[in-house]
């Protein structure tokens, strides 16, 4: 083999293993959840080409550009593109974040958005496939649980490939309200949320929360423990009384954590919206349940023992979720 051969080979192999590398990932809806989880996966690099869409005509253009105009500033070489309503720039998408539909208005619940939601995030998620049969789906649209299981009965698809972002965000709210609690570091909390993403459907699990591996129970009283969990239910609320509209920073930091444990094959336990099939004594339902997030989607359930009042306020909180997939019947999206 002569020097030239042995370059037009290595280069061959190179170019073969860029090819390989190409890693790229669509966010759907250019608001606020959607550009900060944008953001976030470009800072860190996750993917070096990232599609942002969204239906309002140059809205995620002028997104993207203007993300692109930090990469000089940071230091970043993700490739942010904008593009109005045009799923075919999307193709190839190892995962893409659905965030489009309404947000809530103060007052409003998650619940109160299903009817306008709903159609809309059938609609994207189809069109997503279509250029990216292969993609894994990270739902944050609300109401989440209903938009998760609308996406796991109507799509076809691996139920593994189908993520619901909501127990992310509220164990992430549940750990800054413990560490204000603690006036420790929230990187110091272990703690997780099971159940619904509602004011009142979801579960903190103080029981299983810790700070270094000591029991947080050991550390609050009782009193306060309640407070930290009452205040991580109504997280959501809160900052939608305050900003006018829902949240975003955390919303999207929370999308954008899944999209690396899936890109970077982390594994690492979140608890998501996934489809249950007797875990935690439930069937057909999406809910939040801890799960292992790796390259494959979620790739197991983790199973805590749940105590008597933990699995009851469980089952309440299917039992409303439930309901609310009722309407998806009714408007004959499933
Ligand atoms: C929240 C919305 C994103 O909890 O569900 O802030």
């Amino acid at each position: 083999m002569d020097v030239n051969e042995i370059f037009i080979n290595s280069k061959y192999e190179l170019n073969q293993q860029i090819k390989h590398k190409i890693m790229k990932i669509t966010v759907v809806g250019a608001g606020a959840v959607g550009a900060t989880c944008a953001d976030n996966i470009a800072r860190r690099e996750l993917a070096e080409e990232l599609v942002l869409l969204d239906i309002k005509e140059g809205f995620a253009e002028g997104k993207a550009i203007d993300m692109m105009q930090t990469a000089a500033l940071l230091g970043f070489d993700t490739k942010v593109t904008g593009v109005t309503n045009d799923y075919s720039k999307t193709a190839g998408s190892t995962v893409a974040v659905i965030t489009s539909g309404l947000p809530r208005k103060p007052g409003m619940t998650r619940e109160e958005l299903i009817g306008i939601n709903a159609g809309i995030v059938k609609g994207v998620a189809e069109n997503i496939l279509k250029f990216s049969p292969e993609a894994i789906i990270i739902v944050i649209s609300n109401p989440m649980d209903t938009m998760t299981y609308l996406a796991l009965k109507s799509l076809g698809i691996p139920k593994h490939r189908i993520i619901g972002m909501g127990g992310t965000l509220d164990s992430a709210r549940f750990k800054y309200y413990l560490s204000v609690a603690l006036q420790c570091n929230p990187n110091d909390l272990q703690g997780f949320v099971i159940g619904g993403h509602g004011d009142t459907t979801m579960i903190p699990l103080t029981r299983y929360a810790t700070y270094q591996s000591l029991p947080v129970s050991e550390l609050l009283d009782q009193a306060t423990l309640d407070k930290v969990a009452a205040d991580t239910m109504v997280g959501g609320a809160t900052l939608t009384g305050l900003l006018g509209t829902s949240a975003w920073y955390a919303p999207g930091a929370a999308g954008a954590a899944l999209v690396e444990s899936i890109v970077r094959n982390e594994k690492k336990l979140f608890t998501c919206c996934v489809a249950l099939d007797g875990e935690y004594g439930q069937t057909d339902i999406c809910l939040g349940v801890p799960v292992i997030i790796g390259s494959d989607g979620w790739e197991s359930i983790i199973d805590y023992k749940l105590n008597e009042q933990e699995q009851a306020a469980f089952n309440k909180s299917a039992d409303a979720v439930r309901n609310m997939n009722s309407v998806l019947t009714e408007m004959k999206l499933i």
